[in-house]
């Protein structure tokens, strides 16, 4: 197959990675991200070598704004992107978030497709037109980076679809991207698509074309290569796919099939792939969406091999049954069997490969935690390690701790539990009831450690399989607008449900004390006591 880009002039084949997983995929149901966890995404993007983040959609509130207009300071290679609508208000914000960015790029979109038009927007295609050139042409006071979309481009008349990317294009857009918003296209379709556009469009050549796939008929990753073959030149995606309803195209797949199919797809990209699995675990904790175990490139099973037959071949050939290295994509390749015959140094081992380095007092209660899971659980996985160390670390740095509970449950209400908390180096005890054990059990905790936040998430999953796996509960407060969230694993679910909610509570402390050092204190500095 060759590279047959109609616009390709001094073609390189050089794909600029776009990368939305602080948009598209933070905008999905339930992926919300705090401030901080937003930062820490923006940095592992950057330093893997994404060209553009888009980083949020300034106008939808406060923090999106101010989320993106800091990762505007601090990113140091890649260009950053905010997202705005075709009002002057969303533009205006947008170009005020990214200014601080090396590179800001403002992405305004407007619907193309006649459903849209009609039932969404209520106006006539000639409006739409004229709003493409205002709002192109506003952005491009703000910075000389604009991407225009055309929403639901694979669902709009070619014709209507070919004057707006030229009118674009006129007004200054430098990348027109070509979403298939409702993941709705084919390759064929969508290669064609970029074909004509390209031919067609007068001035196609003073632009780059960009792919952006929704994956509800699970043909994102497909569609963009096809849109790459004809020559888009950029692709826009999201780590582990995350983003509105199905997703979006994720980017560790992209990355992962021009690498290892170069024969086919002769194309690069910037991305430093033995970074994949460090980002794809990041977004999962951060948005609290496990990664799916057979999910390609990064699911915990993609380079796992069960079966005698594949077994036997890879111990004859890694080459039989492997397509791609697991250390290309961040995994160790040897994985030790962890379990209670392992010593110090295997589990020191471990913790390495595993990317953790613990001082030697951390260490030694990992082990000893260890140790007692080993006694209790007959298979130990890499993230029944990483759980427990992640939870000894969050310990340590905890104000609050769980000193002892017992919990009464079953079908005769109301549900009780008995808890001794440390609070602050004290030890306090309570008795409450609930409706619920884990009801029971927060109530508790708040009529021990007085507080105003409220809870916006509580989650368990099980961290491997079986009846003896360990839970881990996920649980988000939020408070006076600030939004803190924590993980706790343990055999025990309740145990692991009182763990997360005062660890959580423990980082609305320490918030609070950081926020009362940072800002002067005035009537909206003032915090609440625990
Ligand atoms: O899917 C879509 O159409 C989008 C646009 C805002 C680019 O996300
Ligand atoms: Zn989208």
């Amino acid at each position: 197959m060759t590279n047959d880009s109609a616009n390709a002039g001094a073609d390189t084949g050089r794909i600029i990675m776009f990368d939305t997983t602080l948009r598209d995929g933070e905008q999905s149901p339930g992926a919300t991200m705090t401030f901080e966890e937003k930062l820490e995404v923006a940095d592992l993007l950057d330093e893997m070598g994404v060209d553009v983040i888009e980083a949020g959609f300034p106008i939808a509130s406060d923090g999106d704004f101010e989320a993106v207009s800091e990762i505007a300071k601090r990113v140091k290679n890649a260009a950053v992107c905010g997202l705005a609508r075709a009002g002057a208000k969303d533009i205006e914000r947008c170009g005020e978030a990214v200014r601080h960015a090396r590179r800001p790029r403002i992405h305004t979109f407007i619907s193309t497709s006649p459903i849209h038009m009609k039932y969404k927007l209520q106006k006539e295609p000639a409006e739409v037109l004229d709003m493409v050139r205002a709002q192109v042409s506003r952005a491009r006071a703000f910075t000389d980076d604009v991407e225009w979309s055309a929403e639901d481009a694979t669902r709009t008349e070619h014709e209507f679809l070919c004057q707006c990317v030229e009118t674009a294009i006129k007004a200054g857009a430098t990348t027109i991207n070509i979403p298939d918003t409702v993941g709705y296209t084919v390759p064929d379709e969508y290669y064609a698509l970029f074909k004509m556009l390209i031919e067609r469009v007068p001035n196609a050549d003073k632009a780059i074309f960009s792919t952006h796939c929704h994956n509800d008929l699970g043909l994102a990753v497909a569609n963009s290569l096809a849109g790459v073959r004809a020559g888009a030149r950029q692709i826009e995606c999201t780590i582990n796919g995350i983003g509105e309803r199905a997703g979006n195209a994720a980017l560790e797949e992209i990355v992962m099939a021009i690498k290892t199919r170069a024969d086919v797809l002769p194309y690069a990209t910037g991305i430093e792939s033995t970074m994949l699995t460090r980002a794809s675990k990041l977004v999962a904790a951060a948005t609290s969406f496990p990664v799916q175990y057979n999910k390609a490139i990064v699911g915990r099973n993609a380079f796992a091999h069960e079966s005698g037959i594949h077994q036997d071949g890879m111990l004859k050939h890694t080459q039989t049954y492997e397509i791609m290295t697991p250390e290309s994509v961040g995994v160790a390749k040897t994985s030790l069997v962890m379990g209670k015959h392992s010593g110090r140094a295997a589990f020191r081992s471990k913790l390495k490969e595993l990317g953790y380095d613990l001082g030697d007092n951390a260490l030694e209660d990992a082990f000893n935690r260890f140790k007692a899971l080993a006694d209790r659980k007959k298979i130990i996985y890499d993230e029944d390690i990483e759980a427990l160390v992640d939870e000894e670390i969050a310990t340590n740095a905890d104000h609050i701790k769980v000193v002892s509970m017992m919990v009464v449950a079953g079908t005769q209400g109301p549900q009780s539990a008995t808890m001794t908390l440390e609070v602050e180096g004290k030890e306090k005890t309570i008795q409450s009831t609930g409706n619920g054990p884990v009801d029971a059990i927060f109530n508790a905790i708040q009529k021990l450690v007085p507080h105003t936040a409220t809870l916006e998430l509580y989650q368990v999953h099980a961290v491997t399989e079986g009846t003896d796996a360990q839970a881990e509960v996920s649980v988000r407060l939020s408070e006076d607008g600030r939004s803190v969230g924590s993980k706790a694993a343990d055999p025990d679910t309740m145990v692991a449900s009182a763990k997360a909610y005062v660890a959580a509570l423990s980082k609305l402390m320490i918030k609070r004390q950081r926020q009362v050092v940072a800002q002067p204190r005035g009537p909206e500095a003032k915090i609440k006591g625990i």
